[in-house]
């Protein structure tokens, strides 16, 4: 065993750093076999020093300044858990000009500066790991470099947020609204601190970018992924998911073309089949489907938020950034061909639940079947649920372009006695959904 101790520096001592702490602590014996030198935790960097901690460390190596601990002369690696974009990514990018590996959880930081910090890397013979940025405990980064790095992914789809997987799941289990199961999925640390990055979708988008860079081997920026998050999400939508039986996710599709030169990256609730093992989700659970060319379906599940799972996570990586540090090693450079391909909306094709409320006689079922097949919109099924006020139809279309289904949603909206634009929910079919032409943009929505 090397007797020179490992110094690493943790940024950041929330509930996910103070598990971190923890687990390089008590685990110090065990993490001293693994990596072949023993960790010594060299400072934490706290915001508030007063505050009371369980950590298991000499209170002394707790600081509030950041920057201070990571100049120190000797740091091998920092964990970098502040969130958010600055000054976390001015802190990581010091830290390897410094000749320190950097460990993150911050997807936001990834997904928005992922070449550049690679290049930093590179350049500075250092690690950059970021494995649980995305879905926390579940392994997905290092399958998707490494094992896979020799196959031809073609589509990723998962749920790879578990605040809004868990405020899905209760909305579906117990009919309550979503700001009731919102709180739920704070109080018990899944949210971030602002949750509305959980649901408008942002956290998950951040998420997806990364999933799609190390997939298609391109990188991505959070403006190329199409973005829909849960706050639209009805008590009515559920209940009609459960009616087709289906329910109701915000899931990630990562597709690339048929001709292998563009990308499709979508975050959006969609109508979840109950055979698709999407569905089985519960909880803040995550999972993630993989095809590849070669592997064919992988699928991917476990614990995607929370202290624990994630902490785990980042302690992986430090057990790897260890390793390969005293090999003299550091990972190869992530390819970082800045994808400008990727496309969303007008030419992806699949189904579609769509609800028309009609308040009258004016308009009849055949108008709007009329209205839909006017934009090459054919229905697959339709029902009626009669209620006090307006009737409402719901239908579930045949496989149609998703231009054609919002030019429809269109011509549904101007008949008479059609109130509320019609609302519409994509469902995820098990062979997925696929771009067939060129010719959509989210400019053309
Ligand atoms: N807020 C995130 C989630 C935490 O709910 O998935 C894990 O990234």
């Amino acid at each position: 065993m090397n007797t020179r101790p490992l110094k690493v520096a943790v940024l950041g001592c929330g509930v996910v750093g103070t598990k971190v702490v923890r687990l390089l602590h008590d685990r110090r014996s065990a993490l001293a076999d693994r990596m072949g030198a023993p960790v010594e935790i060299a400072g934490v960097a706290v915001r508030d020093l007063q505050r009371p901690r369980d950590l298991g460390i000499d209170p002394a190596l707790l600081t509030n300044d950041p920057l201070e601990l990571v100049k120190r002369d000797g740091i091998d690696i920092v964990v970098e858990l502040l969130g958010g974009i600055e000054p976390a990514r001015s802190l990581m990018v010091t830290a390897m000009e410094r000749g320190a590996s950097v460990v993150s959880a911050n997807k936001a930081v990834v997904a928005e500066h992922g070449p550049v910090l690679h290049e930093i890397a590179a350049r500075h013979g250092v690690d950059l790991l970021y494995e649980a940025s995305v879905a926390a405990a579940i392994p997905l980064l290092r399958p998707l470099r490494d094992s896979l790095g020799g196959d031809d992914v073609t589509r990723v789809v998962g749920i790879v947020n578990g605040t809004t997987n868990y405020v899905l799941d209760r909305m579906t289990e117990t009919g309550s609204g979503l700001d009731a199961a919102l709180r739920e999925a704070i109080e018990r640390g899944y949210a971030e601190a602002d949750p509305t990055a959980d649901v408008e979708g942002t956290d998950a988008a951040a998420k997806a970018v990364i999933l799609g860079s190390l997939a298609f081997h391109s990188w991505m920026s959070p403006t190329d992924v199409y973005r829909e998050g849960i706050t639209g999400v009805t008590a009515e939508d559920v209940a009609d998911a459960r009616a087709c039986d289906c329910v109701v996710k915000l899931v990630a599709v990562l597709e690339r073309t048929a001709a292998q030169d563009e990308f499709l990256v979508r975050v959006q609730p969609m109508m979840v089949p109950r055979t698709h093992p999407l569905a089985e989700v519960k909880g803040a659970d995550n999972a993630v489907l993989i095809e590849a060319a070669s592997a064919g379906r992988l699928l991917f599940r476990g614990a995607g938020a929370g202290g624990a799972p994630t902490a785990g996570a980042i302690v992986g990586d430090v057990v790897t950034a260890a390793r390969r540090r005293l090999l003299g090693q550091h990972e190869p450079a992530v390819r970082t061909t800045v994808a400008d391909r990727a496309r969303a909306a007008g030419g992806l094709r699949g189904r579609y639940h769509l609800r028309v409320r009609v308040d009258g006689s004016a308009t009849s079922l055949d108008d709007i079947v009329s209205a839909l097949r006017r934009n090459e919109v054919r229905v697959g099924s339709v029902r009626r649920r009669r209620t006090a006020g307006p009737d409402t139809w719901v239908l579930v279309t045949e496989p149609c372009r998703e231009a054609d289904l919002l030019s429809a949603v269109d011509s549904l909206s101007a008949l008479p006695s059609v109130g509320d634009v019609p609302r519409f929910l994509r469902i995820l079919d098990s062979d997925g959904q696929e771009v067939v032409d060129g010719q959509g943009s989210t400019a053309d929505r």
